[in-house]
């Protein structure tokens, strides 16, 4: 089915929406992007997903090309022109079209480009994946240092997640001095009893919407959070372990690198947690 997309001011279906190929997002990875989920018809966390992309935003010195209401009244628009029900928003904007490919940065009032559309996935929140849990291999993190900033360079990532599934895992977690930092795509989490730990923020992660959400969450339900590195081994011997991104909400984690963590079922604490997520996260969509 062709989608209607947003593309600077204008929806369009799929196959008309146009972008220069001399946009600096496709020569040179120099734009920012955010995943906004949708359930039953409703922006989860959007606020925090919208704080993120100024955020990234300004570390990159890119304009902002629209205020926060019109950013909301364009993700709505999308869902309603595309009758989504479950599934993602995907948003991007780079630096915009110089005219030609120049390291240097274009002048400031160069337009930047916003590109927004929309993923159906019937059924999002009810992956039957959660019932088996992801098993990760461990790879070394060579992505840049600034993993703060949610930019478009993600060949890396797709990188490691393709090595994931070559080995038929379902995912990497990266590894760097010894300590593991994140997912391809999401936070990485073990649990030991009552305790979740979890890599401390940093230019070294991606600052998860979802992360800060489920951290709340699990001090108001009186779980202990431990905000810092562990390594690939200490997660071997863990009871339990999870991600958590805005698509796969709270995913357990039952292997890594061929070593069953726990009993090598998804843990109590993880259900439980994307339980409550997932609850409060309906209560407060847009
Ligand atoms: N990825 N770490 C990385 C490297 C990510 O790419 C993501 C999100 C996260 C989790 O962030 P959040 O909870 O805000 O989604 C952590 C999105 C989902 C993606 O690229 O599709």
């Amino acid at each position: 089915m062709s989608r209607i997309v947003y593309v600077n001011g204008e929806y369009l279906p799929e196959g008309d929406a146009k972008v220069s190929i001399f946009d600096r997002g496709f020569v040179m990875a120099d734009g920012v992007y955010e995943v906004v989920s949708v359930l039953d018809g409703k922006l989860i966390d959007f606020p925090g997903h919208q704080a993120r992309l100024n955020r990234s935003l300004d570390a990159l010195e890119i304009g902002q090309p629209m205020t926060d209401d019109a950013y909301l009244e364009m993700f709505r628009a999308l869902v309603e022109k595309n009758r989504i029900n479950d599934g993602l928003i995907y948003l991007q904007v780079t630096r915009g079209n110089p005219g030609d490919r120049d390291f240097a940065y274009p002048p400031k009032d160069t337009p930047q480009t916003v590109v927004a559309f929309t993923q159906s996935k019937p059924g999002l929140a009810e992956n039957p994946a959660v019932k088996t849990g992801w098993r990760v291999i461990t790879l070394p993190d060579q992505r840049w240092d600034r993993r703060d900033i949610k930019t478009v360079q993600l060949l890396y990532p797709s990188m490691a997640k393709m090595a994931a599934k070559a080995q038929g895992a379902d995912d990497a977690w990266l590894v760097e001095d010894g300590k593991v930092t994140e997912g391809t795509s999401n936070n990485a989490y073990i649990v030991k009893g009552n305790s979740i730990v979890t890599r401390e923020l940093s230019n070294d992660i991606l600052h998860g919407i979802t992360r800060a959400a489920v951290l709340r969450l699990a001090r108001e339900a009186q779980l202990q959070v431990e905000e810092r590195g562990f390594t690939p081994e200490e997660a071997a011997q863990a009871d339990e372990a999870f991600v958590t991104s805005a698509s796969a909400f709270v995913m357990p984690v039952v292997e890594i690198d061929g070593a069953k963590i726990g009993s090598g079922a998804p843990g109590k604490i993880a259900e439980r947690l994307r339980e409550i997520y997932l609850d409060e996260m309906r209560k407060t969509a847009l």
